[in-house]
């Protein structure tokens, strides 16, 4: 018994594993959506778990050098890219605690790279050369690890920005990484980075470098997502669910044949929150703070949402918040004007395409008393919103795994969904409501059946309530699952 207990102990602490995880965006530094909020929130998770997990982003202009603590520790390092040779700056700094990321000494280790040139403006994305910006972005960032003398066993990538780093790690062979591992997780299949040819120049590469390069480039153009996709170690998506969509021609975005040759190396894993930023017990962006105990008071933060919004108060129609990027994606377009014989009032906030945009402030106009379109980026207020709604709309055409329906229930919030991806694992009878075809009608029962359910039968309500705000949304199971992939690749 000893024995064992004593072998396990040295089979754990056996290797002490380092990781890089790298991305496009990080929260709090730079976030244009839930990939941010991912890589921002589960590295502490792993770090918990022992793991010497260490973050690369590039530094954008945006970035607040000051607020965040952090300091230049590498200057003019040349980049040999193909294209044209730059020099680079290496910074220092750690994830905030207010990301979630522990407390005392367990604060993860982040690096930027600054070249003003690629990463100087005020964006994350720019509208033309992303493919160009993060190529060379990737090249620097394996450069950067050997400056800094960290020697990842596995370098996590994500999404098609990072994508390049596996085939930049075998058309070279460094011998410092000959040991060095990859993972490639896909958050979103849609954004592909389709580039010309011409763009593999800047990563020192060309077609011939690797035969999956050579095969892609057949059509005349490199997608940065086939390339992480057939070339990285493993491939994980974010949700069991989404991960098997993926594999069909509905949701594969004409890459349902290349994933399934992955198919065996291919893991869901769904996406945990920062369950200390995402706390209503303690969130310091709302009116009134509550427990699943004190869930009474979610009442005080609907009023004043909805005197701050300039809707009639009323403590008993039930609020309905809508929180979303105003994509294609996010099925916006079946929250039609029939929505608005229904007994509630509803809030959206968002940006996105202006199509959208339009409409919703077309409906606020005519409908002042049940429907407030708040068209813009404001975290304060999503909070807010959070707490201050009995049920939560994510009608999405396809959804990785999503964050706002978890945001919602650890809010109290009745998420209404459509089954799909991570919505369908995370939300069912027990916290929510779900309806299957993408279609206005269904999207208008499950929303009537909710509301229905939320006047007839409050008891019925206050245990979806609580139920929701009881689940266990934080990192720590997820994270345990990415450690066993990380190891099954160093083994
Ligand atoms: C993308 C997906 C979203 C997922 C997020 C984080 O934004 O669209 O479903 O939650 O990435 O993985």
């Amino acid at each position: 018994m000893l024995l064992n207990s004593l072998i396990c102990w040295d089979n754990d602490m056996k290797k002490n594993l380092k990781i890089l995880m790298t991305a496009a965006e990080i929260a709090p530094f730079a976030k244009v959506g839930g990939l941010a909020d991912v890589v921002g929130s589960l590295p502490p998770a792993l770090k918990k778990l022992g793991v010497d997990i260490r973050l690369m982003m590039p530094l954008y202009g945006t970035i607040d050098r000051k607020k965040f603590k952090l300091k230049k520790i590498k200057s003019n390092i040349n980049i040999e890219s193909g294209k044209r040779n730059l020099k680079i700056n290496i910074w220092k700094g750690k994830l905030p605690p207010s990301a979630g990321s522990g407390r005392g000494g367990t604060l993860v280790i982040i690096y930027f790279i600054e070249n003003k040139k690629y990463f100087g403006a005020k964006n994350v994305y720019v509208k033309k050369s992303n493919a160009e910006r993060f190529l060379f972005f990737s090249l620097a960032a394996l450069k950067a690890l050997q400056i800094i003398k960290f020697k990842p066993d596995v370098i996590h990538c994500h999404d098609f920005h990072t994508a390049l780093i596996p085939d930049l790690l075998k058309a070279n062979d460094w011998p410092y990484f000959k040991n060095t591992k990859t993972i490639y997780t896909i958050h979103n299949l849609n954004y592909q980075g389709n580039s010309e040819i011409e763009i593999l120049k800047t990563g020192n590469l060309t077609k011939d470098s690797l035969k999956t390069l050579t095969r892609d480039a057949q059509n005349g153009d490199i997608n940065f997502m086939v390339q992480g996709i057939l070339n990285a170690g493993l491939v994980t998506t974010v949700s069991k669910t989404y991960s098997k969509e993926i594999m069909t021609s509905t949701y594969g975005a004409k890459l349902d044949n290349i994933i399934k040759k992955r198919k065996k190396d291919l893991y869901g894993i769904v996406n945990g929150i920062d369950v200390l930023f995402f706390n209503p017990a303690k969130d310091k962006n709302i009116k009134k703070r509550y427990t699943s105990k004190t869930i009474k008071n979610k009442t005080t933060n609907k009023t004043y949402l909805q005197k701050k919004l300039g809707l009639p108060v009323n403590k008993d129609v039930p609020l309905v918040g809508i929180i979303m990027r105003l994509a294609w994606q996010k099925g916006i377009e079946l929250f039609t004007e029939k929505f608005m014989d229904l007994n509630c009032q509803f809030v959206v906030l968002g940006t996105g395409q202006e199509k959208y945009e339009k409409k919703l402030k077309v409906l606020e106009k005519k409908y002042p008393n049940k429907f407030s379109a708040q068209i813009m980026f404001d975290i304060k207020l999503a909070q807010q919103i959070y707490a201050a709604s009995d049920i939560f709309l994510m009608p999405s055409r396809f959804e990785p795994c999503g964050l706002g329906q978890m945001i919602a229930m650890r809010y109290g919030a009745v998420p209404v969904v459509r089954a799909t991806g991570g919505l369908k694992d995370t939300v069912d009878l027990k916290t929510g409501f779900r309806f299957n075809k993408f279609e206005t009608d269904d999207f208008y029962v499950a929303l009537s059946r909710a509301i229905n359910v939320y006047y007839k039968k409050p008891r019925d309500w206050k245990k979806l309530q609580i139920n929701g705000m009881k689940k266990d949304f934080s990192w720590d199971k997820s994270a345990k699952e990415y450690l066993k992939l990380y190891r099954k690749l160093v083994k």
